[in-house]
């Protein structure tokens, strides 16, 4: 990396008050945490704080309220189960600017822990004015950004403050951009990529940028179909792009000029238009009947990728093979992902893996804590395989020679 992020060694906390970033926009059931993933994330850098003698306040958004209040995106409930996690009792403001925060927060002693209220019930978060910022700096000696999962997002939360407040970035976006620049930045090579889902609309700049990075891609799930339609391929009523086959076959010429091998479906599981498990069937491309819907890569094809994953030092995953949710349509997926997470515990392979879908598909096939690191971020994790600068870590990186501000 020639940019060098601020973190929080050699800072000196005490008695400070640490803005911390986080995000705590978690899955939600009757106003109740689903999955505290997040929350946890989030512990190492409350900790050291705490430790150090800060006195802690988070901001978080929840969902996407639009510049409103709406007492239903409240972060109330994450009050409880934060609380429980840290051992320690969380405070909560009801408004993340303003008077009566300010008060709250003047009276916090050092290792406190407040938690403001979601900061896109303000129109200012999402627009990254400069005036709301600075109502949020008011409450900050210093800020820390721990929410990589945001950080394509140039809000006022994770952009305009850091021109206000002394910026570093906290143990888990510390952690996730190291793991990030394991998979991508500089890689043990080989490098497979594997990229699933449904929707080569959505992913034709990962493509690209993969392409450049990878030693092999291989190319699953609904996109797939794309990829067999534009070579001729009959996909029966599968989901498929028919309009994106030049985009393809664009692809397919891009990975043979930059020498990064492409690994297509050999054989795919299909079922009937109802597209229900009964009645299967594992079939060739080419051999797909006109009513076949494709729901899965067959077996020929999982062999083949874990040959490829066999080869390869380092894994980098996004989006299922099939439909996952739908057994027995998570063979491929399950049997890729056992693999792939048999050699990362025994420290054969570096495997990254990231995106909603792609941490729902490992939890399905019980690998989740095997790979290396799973990124719970989604679009953030997107952009960065993309290629593309995310707001929230420039903002918290010099270049090479520059000083801390
Ligand atoms: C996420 O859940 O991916 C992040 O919290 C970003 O949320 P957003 O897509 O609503 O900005």
């Amino acid at each position: 990396m020639d940019a060098i992020l601020r973190t929080l060694d050699g800072v000196d906390p005490r008695g400070r008050r640490a803005l911390v970033r986080v995000d705590f926009n978690v899955p939600m059931a009757d106003r109740a945490v689903a999955d505290d993933t997040r929350l946890r994330a989030a512990l190492p850098t409350i900790q050291r704080l705490r430790r150090g003698g800060a006195r802690v306040i988070l901001m978080a958004h929840f969902d996407r309220p639009k510049g409103k209040r709406v007492t239903a995106m409240s972060l109330a409930p994450v009050v409880a189960p934060l609380s429980a996690l840290l051992g320690a009792p969380v405070a909560f403001a009801e408004d993340c600017v303003g008077e009566a925060t300010g008060r709250e927060v003047a009276a916090l002693a050092d290792g406190d822990v407040l938690l403001l209220e979601n900061l896109r019930f303000h129109p200012g978060e999402e627009a990254n004015d400069p005036a709301f910022a600075a109502a949020l700096a008011r409450n900050g000696d210093l800020y820390i950004d721990d929410a990589f999962s945001a950080a394509h997002r140039a809000h006022a939360s994770t952009e305009a403050i850091t021109h206000l407040l002394p910026s570093y970035a906290g143990e888990a976006m510390r952690r996730e951009l190291e793991a990030l620049d394991t998979a991508l930045g500089n890689p043990r090579r080989p490098v497979l990529g594997v990229v699933g889902g449904s929707k080569v609309s959505t992913k034709l700049d990962l493509l690209r940028n993969l392409i450049l990075k990878l030693d092999a891609l291989a190319i699953g799930g609904g996109m797939a179909n794309t990829f067999l339609f534009a070579q001729g391929r009959e996909v029966g009523v599968s989901f498929c792009e028919k309009d994106l086959a030049g985009e393809a076959r664009a692809v397919m010429a891009f990975a043979a000029e930059h020498r990064c091998e492409l690994l297509l479906p050999i054989d795919v599981v299909v079922a009937g238009r109802a597209g229900s498990g009964d009645g299967a069937r594992v079939r060739r491309p080419g051999e797909v009947g006109g009513d076949e819907r494709i729901l899965d890569a067959g077996p020929a094809t999982v062999e083949a990728l874990n040959r490829a994953i066999d080869a390869a030092a380092t894994l980098v995953w996004n989006g299922p093979l099939g439909v996952f949710e739908t057994p027995p349509f998570d063979a491929a997926t399950s049997a890729a992902a056992r693999h792939a997470a048999h050699l990362a515990r025994s420290g054969k392979l570096i495997a990254v893996a990231g995106g909603g879908d792609t941490v729902a598909a490992l939890r399905h096939a019980g690998v989740l804590d095997d790979f290396t690191f799973v990124s719970t971020a989604g679009g953030a994790f997107l952009e960065w395989m993309e290629g593309k600068t995310l707001p929230g870590v420039a903002a918290l990186q010099d270049r090479a020679g520059e000083g801390k501000p």
